[in-house]
């Protein structure tokens, strides 16, 4: 079936009017820039014709009530369809989880108007489109947050995707699927981003023919590919952390086969910061030091932390090269057991920022 549309992803708004700003010495996310990060966003958008544009997950700062309401009465000013999912930010606490989806019942959650518990949703977005936003949003025993699906919605999820009337399904969900950095299912850096029970998903979707997911969460550009769940996880970075990246996608299905053609972009300069990539990658060299220490003092490699210091010079851009996407990583000078595991985080294919994805395998 002949199928041509574009869409848009943006991640990880953070959105944050100027009275609802925390103010954090160590406050890693620009979230001053939020929203005038996103409004440069929708005006390099605005030429586009796009079908639709999907933001998945951690639309607020905090979830606060009034950032809710500036983004949703910002989109449906919007002259295209958008469809969101909600992030950890913006469910902060259990109390906040029927509060979300009210905002959103023209974006994707028609369940927001009665159902406001039920964060998940399928939406026909174009004839034979689908798209299925998923919560990985919960709550432990001990009230913390985790990245979790809950049965519910997997047997929710395996009846709809029974339904095999539309030629193609698109899932996004604001968790990580597939491990998008070396050792992310382990590290001290990457684990929380993961999905706890991400291998029951990658079945479910599997045996649907799901080859396509789109997540945020990292705050990284990248692209994973399992080849043993012949699915691709698409994390598009956030705004309000360098390099500031959204995603312009085309996907096409003719004569010659489906693919999705991928190009990134960057948000380089806004009113308030004319140089915005310079300063956001100082802004994360300086912030990420705490960070990388906690890789390097973690398993597998358990350094000291005086000895990690006289490494953290030299990763001063570690997080910032992560998050560009299609980095390339050498430590000459580094002992061998350190320079092995930290040049293991370079990128291995697909490429992450502009790339066509062939779909069939
Ligand atoms: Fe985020
Ligand atoms: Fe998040």
């Amino acid at each position: 079936m002949a199928l041509k549309f574009k869409f848009a992803i943006a991640s990880d708004l953070h959105i944050a009017l100027p009275h609802t700003i925390w103010q954090h010495p160590a406050r890693f996310h620009l979230v001053e820039y939020s929203i005038p990060a996103f409004e440069e966003v929708l005006s390099q958008l605005a030429t586009l014709d796009l079908d639709f544009l999907l933001l998945p997950g951690d639309l607020t700062q905090h979830g606060e009530p009034e950032n809710h309401q500036w983004l949703s009465k910002r989109l449906a000013q919007l002259p295209y369809p958008v469809y969101v999912i909600a992030g950890n930010h913006d469910v902060p606490r259990v109390e906040t989880f029927n509060q979300f989806t009210p905002h959103y019942t023209q974006f994707g959650f028609k369940s927001g108007i009665n159902e406001p518990n039920k964060l998940y949703y399928e939406c026909e977005v174009l004839p034979n489109v689908r798209l299925i936003g998923l919560n990985s949003n919960q709550f432990d025993a001990d009230g913390q947050q985790i990245g979790w699906i809950d049965d519910e919605q997997l047997v929710w999820l395996e009846s709809v995707l029974e339904n095999q009337d539309y030629a193609l399904n698109l899932v996004t969900i604001h968790h990580n699927v597939l491990e998008h950095m070396h050792d992310q299912s382990r590290n001290a850096l990457g684990q929380r981003y993961m999905l706890g029970n991400t291998e029951r998903l990658c079945k479910i979707l599997h045996q649907a023919n799901v080859k396509l997911v789109f997540t945020g969460h990292l705050h990284v550009q990248d692209i994973a590919y399992s080849d043993r769940y012949d699915l691709y996880d698409i994390t598009t970075g956030s705004l309000v952390s360098y390099p500031h990246p959204y995603r312009v996608l085309n996907y096409i299905s003719d004569a010659s086969g489906d693919r999705l053609e991928i190009e990134s972009f960057r948000v380089k300069s806004i009113p308030e910061q004319a140089d915005l990539s310079h300063f956001s990658r100082e802004w994360m060299g300086d912030r990420s030091h705490p960070f990388v220490v906690r890789l390097l003092t973690h398993p597998p490699l358990n350094y000291s932390p005086e000895f990690a210091e006289t490494l953290t010079p030299e990763l001063r851009y570690f997080w910032a090269h992560i998050a560009d996407g299609d980095a390339q990583f050498e430590f000459p000078n580094f002992p061998p057991v350190v320079r092995e595991y930290l040049e293991a985080f370079s990128d291995v294919p697909p490429k992450d920022n502009n790339i066509t994805l062939s779909l069939n395998k």
